[in-house]
């Protein structure tokens, strides 16, 4: 990666879902939390590919499973991506395959570089699942794995400081 994240210059990160309700709010809460913890100069947003969800708060779910990790992400709010979102923010990290599509079908092909899966700097290509639908177990699953692929996220970043 050749973003840096020089102590003058904020790296800016967008972190993308489809609602903006559940998963990426939730990320937005980790990486801000790690990059805190770990002394960063980073800016985090999140947004949606969709539209359903503008102006509303996280997914009660999400508000609670995170608060139970001490990751309080109750006063943001949902919108959804805009074309200038490619050109402000150094990486927009996908939450899965059909969301990376979404953005990559959008994107200035000068900027497709920025676009890649959270899960990129991993390793291991992997999708983030889509909790909304499923049982409250998901959110644990998805607050585990978002925990596990912010660490790694930032890791990478440090390792280019
Ligand atoms: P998110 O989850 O993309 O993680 O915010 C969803 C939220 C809402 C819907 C789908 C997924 N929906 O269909 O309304």
């Amino acid at each position: 990666m050749n973003q840096k994240n020089k102590p003058d210059q904020p790296l800016n990160v967008l972190v993308v879902c489809l609602g903006n309700i559940c998963r990426s709010p939730a990320a937005q809460g980790i990486l801000e939390a790690n990059i805190n913890d770990r002394g960063l100069n980073i800016n985090v947003d999140s947004a949606g590919t969709a539209a359903y969800h503008i102006g509303k708060s996280p997914d009660s779910r999400s508000i609670a499973t995170l608060a139970l990790r001490s990751f309080d992400i109750s006063r943001q709010q949902a919108r959804q991506i805009k074309q200038v979102d490619f050109e402000c923010f150094d990486w927009i990290l996908a939450m899965d395959e059909s969301n990376l599509n979404d953005l990559q079908a959008n994107c200035p092909t000068a900027l497709l570089h920025k676009v890649v899966l959270f899960s990129h700097f991993s390793g291991v290509n992997e999708s983030v699942a889509d909790p909304y639908y499923g049982s409250d177990n998901g959110f644990e699953r998805m607050a585990d794995h978002l925990e596990r692929l912010s660490q790694c996220f930032l890791d990478n970043v440090e390792s280019e400081l």
